[in-house]
């Protein structure tokens, strides 16, 4: 065997004010295929992860619910660790950010970057709620965009037009903590000067740790528009850890969380009395891994090797970045009855699905990924059930039956079996190579050479004849050591069906290289199906169960988020004056949704068809933001009949529905009292 390494393996760290969704599952899937199979290959593997416990969301959400943020993040924790488990997420601890370990690590690491002259202070302008009397974060400050006039829009960007902009530009800027008008306050805040560390950073990015192409070239244009300081303090009231020495001053939970990979290693190792110092020494062999979203590349690129380095610990050995998870084509949506929670998702379908269906589409990119449900279905039940499975169910009971439960002593075809051993170390080297995509495509082109193999044998044929009971029997043998390598191969991908694989097979999958060695006059124990189809009955409940989940979640949402302090109507003055004639001048009418559909390539519009009574129109709204076709289809509204058609990327546009609300899920389209009939016009 290769030397034995040691592999540190993380997923992202959840935040602690909401539940999972199926979004993380896509990463700990991707991180837990990864370590399970280092483990297979016998290497000393930490696994872990925790809750991201910090942060003014937290504290606001504690404070709502009458609760301390300890127990709320306790709660919290609790919630994601059942879900990990459910999906055999294999962590070997669960930790939280919010624990002495942590808190020690933080500090210690803090110590280091001032010692070395890295931290420095600045005054800093921010919007403070003066009746909350906290600083308030971007995105706890809304207004009207000062761009597009868009009411109830956040600090940072417009959801209507997407321009981007600071806190300061908001027009009519208002607290979403209290409702109240922000002032500008000044506060000294600390920050990490980044530039000090452009060129160990750079030597990082092209010499030692491990990056995809895409995140290299996104490091480039960084260094490129020049390194930023980065702002490390928060002002009280914040939950996190005090800095030390300074009154009213905490760290950013962004300089935490990191560094929570390590308190998490560190307590595993003192409670299971192995050496934590190998982990973090920068001249060892140790490996430090990190699997992490698209959307946090900033942090473990720049902030986090940058922080170790300058505390003189070692580095990360790679960062691998994955895309997002779209359901359906689309990003996952509350309004759209997409967006799925973990636990949702286990009241209906089996984790090893998803897993396996994940796996079939991740690659080494950082591109997105889409959950299809009709594909979902397709894929499991062709490849795990009409594959991979198949061959057991094919094979089984004859041995069961006719052999008392024992294997040959010969392999019928060994040539074949010998084809598959050969095709181990490729898969291997894709899977460690995280292109699991194409390592599940060659699984299942020899899944298909194996079912063609019994399918020529045809061992049901050959037992009615005489004379061949102990082909039978060494083709059945054959099939089911077939069957083995196959699961072996998926074991890292379907914890849950190789473990029940293992108990029929008598045998277990804890050893990559163990498949060389066939089972031969083996006792394996009776077949039972390891795996149910999956109907779309299963996948419509689903929908429907997200769907309704996200209702009461809505309904949950106290009055401070989702709209506090300000009447969005007030804020739009209205327009000058007209006399009635240029009113008279628009034609409204009733019209009924015949149709709603989607529109290929376009991100805001669905095409609806109009029933004016006696003529139909096609016209482009921009809602599909908050509204499912399928809910529209039937209703009533009001269209402008007489404006003149425009010429869109995807059609005429021959009119225009009515509708009201700032944007995104906040569109409310008109609709008519009962009795109202398609054409009538609205006077
Ligand atoms: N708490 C931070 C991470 C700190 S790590 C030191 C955080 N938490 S998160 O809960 O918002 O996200 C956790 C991980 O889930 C991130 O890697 C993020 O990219 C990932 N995802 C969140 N939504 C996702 C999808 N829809 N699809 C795939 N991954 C997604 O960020
Ligand atoms: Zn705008």
């Amino acid at each position: 065997m290769t030397e034995q390494r040691h592999l540190l393996i993380t997923s992202a760290l959840p935040y602690a004010n909401s539940p999972l969704h199926l979004g993380h599952i896509l990463e700990h899937t991707q991180s837990d295929i990864w370590a399970r199979l280092h483990r297979m290959l016998g290497h000393e593997v930490k696994y872990l992860c925790a809750d991201d416990a910090h942060g003014t969301p937290i504290m606001l959400r504690a404070e709502r619910e009458g609760r301390t943020p300890e127990e709320l993040v306790d709660a919290i924790r609790q919630q994601h660790w059942e879900d990990l488990q459910a999906f055999g997420i294999s962590y070997d601890h669960y930790h939280s950010t919010h624990s002495p370990e942590n808190r020690e690590m933080v500090y210690h690491i803090y110590h280091a970057l001032k010692d070395a002259g890295h931290v420095e202070t600045k005054v800093i302008e921010q919007y403070y709620d003066p009746q909350r009397e906290m600083f308030l974060p971007d995105r706890f400050i809304k207004g009207t965009c000062p761009k597009c006039g868009a009411a109830d829009q956040y600090g940072d960007n417009c959801e209507v037009c997407g321009a981007t902009y600071t806190p300061a530009d908001l027009l009519e800027p208002r607290s979403v903590v209290s409702g109240a008008k922000p002032v500008m306050r000044e506060s000294l805040h600390y920050f990490i000067n980044l530039k000090n560390f452009e060129p160990m950073l750079k030597d990082w990015v092209a010499n030692t740790g491990q990056l995809q192409e895409e995140v290299k070239n996104k490091l480039a244009e960084w260094f490129e528009a020049g390194l930023q300081s980065w702002d490390i303090s928060r002002d009280a009231p914040y939950f996190g850890f005090p800095i030390p020495g300074e009154k009213d001053k905490y760290f950013y939970v962004w300089v935490d969380a990191p560094v929570g990979y390590l308190a998490c290693l560190k307590y595993v190792c003192e409670h299971n009395g192995e050496a934590f110092q190998p982990w973090i020494d920068p001249d060892s062999q140790y490996e430090m891994h990190h699997f992490v979203g698209k959307d946090i590349l900033y942090f473990h690129t720049l902030f986090w090797p940058a922080m170790l380095h300058g505390a003189g610990l070692k580095v990360p050995s790679g960062v691998y970045v994955h895309g997002f998870l779209t359901v359906n084509g689309k990003k996952m949506s509350k309004s759209r009855g997409t967006f799925i929670n973990a636990s949702t998702y286990l009241e209906h379908l089996q984790p090893d699905y998803l897993r396996y269906y994940l796996a079939s589409k991740l690659g080494t990119g950082v591109n997105d990924l889409n959950l299809n449900l009709d594909d979902f279905r397709q894929k499991i039940n062709a490849d795990l059930i009409g594959k991979v499975i198949n061959i057991a169910s094919r094979t089984a009971g004859f041995i069961n039956k006719r052999f008392n439960g024992v294997l040959a002593d010969s392999m019928d075809q060994p040539d074949l079996y010998a084809e598959f051993i050969q095709a181990s170390p490729q898969i291997q080297q894709l899977f460690e190579q995280r292109n699991y995509n194409a390592a599940i495509r060659h699984i299942m082109t020899l899944a298909d050479k194996a079912n063609q193999y019994i399918a020529a044998a045809a061992p049901w044929k050959a037992i009615k004849e005489s004379g061949r009971e102990t082909e039978v029997h060494r083709v059945c043998t054959t099939g089911l050591n077939l069957f083995r390598v196959l699961m072996s191969w998926l074991a890292p991908v379907i914890p849950h069906t190789a473990a029940k694989a293992a108990a029929f097979l008598n045998t277990d999958f804890t050893h990559w290289n163990a498949i060389e060695q066939p089972l031969l006059n083996h006792s394996i124990n009776p077949f039972k199906p390891l795996m149910t189809r999956i109907e779309e009955k299963h996948t419509d409940a689903l929908l429907q169960s997200a769907k309704e989940q996200l209702k009461t979640m809505d309904e949950k949402k106290p009055e401070t988020v989702s709209g506090a302090g300000g009447n969005p109507a007030k804020t739009e003055p209205v327009a000058p004056q007209i006399p009635y004639d240029d009113f008279a001048k628009v034609d409204l009418r009733i019209a009924r949704i015949a149709k709603a559909e989607q529109v290929e390539g376009a991100d805001k519009l669905l095409r609806l068809t109009l029933d004016l009574g006696h003529e139909t129109r096609q016209v482009f709204a921009g809602i599909k933001s908050a509204y499912q076709p399928e809910d529209l289809e039937g209703r009533l509204t009001v269209m402008v009949a007489n404006l003149a058609p425009r010429k869109m990327r995807f059609g005429v546009s021959e009119g225009m529905v009515l509708a009201v609300g700032p944007g995104g899920q906040n569109i409310f389209l008109l609709s008519p009292d009962t009795g109202a009939q398609p054409g009538m016009r609205v006077k």
